[in-house]
């Protein structure tokens, strides 16, 4: 049994959907950290019973003092991974440092094209005939990682944007948990999954 924390700064629908696939696997949340008092993650963590570290970036403090003093909150949890779930700051070394290798990233985007906050938009509009999501170790730079897997969709041509975000989501929701739980039982992940055109959710049909 290992556990992980979960860093997220949004809705949280990836934090919900680790949690669901964590029901079927002896592996568990240990706790959430949070840098948004309001975020959806949060209320998500409350309804599971799972602690909650809040974490305030601020101007009067540098990032390393920050993450210093959250460092010694999260030692309370001993975990074998983090997992970033839409959590939308870079890291600074006392981290990363801290959990070497052991640090995991979700970004909506074949990396290294469209790093950063707008992954989804800055693919939509690009024209690239392959889309889709990558799961990547962190490292010190802002989307830069080792790659782990990526889940590769085709351009539906006439898309909305909407719609798109939808098959994103759901192509997250699928992978990332399953390569969490496939690193935690020890087993290495496909780099590559090419999945389904002609639905918004039935992901994926082969691995290459
Ligand atoms: C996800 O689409 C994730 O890939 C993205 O934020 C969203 C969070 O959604 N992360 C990044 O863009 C990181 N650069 P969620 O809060 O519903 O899980």
């Amino acid at each position: 049994m290992a556990s992980i924390a979960v860093f997220a700064s949004g809705g949280g629908s990836n934090f919900r959907a680790i949690l669901t696939a964590f029901q079927q696997s002896p592996h568990r949340v240990a706790v959430l950290v949070c840098d948004r008092k309001n975020a959806g993650a949060v209320e998500i963590a409350r309804e599971a019973e799972i602690p909650v570290l809040a974490i305030r970036y601020s101007k009067e403090r540098s990032r390393e003092e920050i993450e210093r003093e959250l460092l010694t909150r999260l030692k309370e949890y001993p975990v074998e991974l983090i997992a970033l779930a839409g959590f939308m700051r870079l890291l600074s070394p006392v981290l990363i440092d801290a959990y070497p290798g052991r640090i995991l990233n979700l970004h909506p985007s074949l990396l290294p094209k469209y790093p950063g906050t707008k992954g989804i938009e800055e693919s939509y509009y690009s024209g690239d005939a392959e889309l889709g999501i990558t799961i990547h170790q962190v490292d010190y730079g802002l989307d830069t990682g080792p790659i782990l897997q990526q889940g590769v969709i085709p351009r539906i041509s006439g898309e909305s944007l909407k719609d798109f975000e939808v098959r994103i989501h759901a192509l997250e929701h699928r992978l990332y948990p399953d390569v969490i739980l496939t690193i935690l039982n020890g087993r290495r992940p496909s780099p590559r999954l090419v999945c389904a055109s002609d639905t918004h959710v039935d992901y994926p049909t082969n691995a290459t």
